[in-house]
């Protein structure tokens, strides 16, 4: 990380499960694409609870990961 300097904007459907990449290390941020394999790391994987969009940390700084907190503005 960081993969950018402002978070991914996702809309979001209600029961979907999304994984993210909580290692840096994904080909295709923000999700997890096995690249952690090996690291000890994992994923973190979350199910949505209402159709929408969210914001998903880009830059690496979030104190609520997987989500933005607007860490990237400092
Ligand atoms: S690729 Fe980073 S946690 Fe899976």
């Amino acid at each position: 990380m960081p993969w950018q300097s402002s978070p991914y904007k996702i809309d979001a459907v209600a029961g979907q499960t999304l994984a993210f990449c909580s290692c840096g290390q994904t080909k295709n941020p923000p999700y997890c694409d096995g690249s952690h394999k090996g690291s000890g790391k994992a994923p973190k994987v979350i199910t949505i609870e209402k159709d929408g969009p969210i914001w998903a940390c880009g830059c690496g700084k979030t104190m609520n990961s997987p989500f933005c907190d607007g860490s990237h503005k400092g």
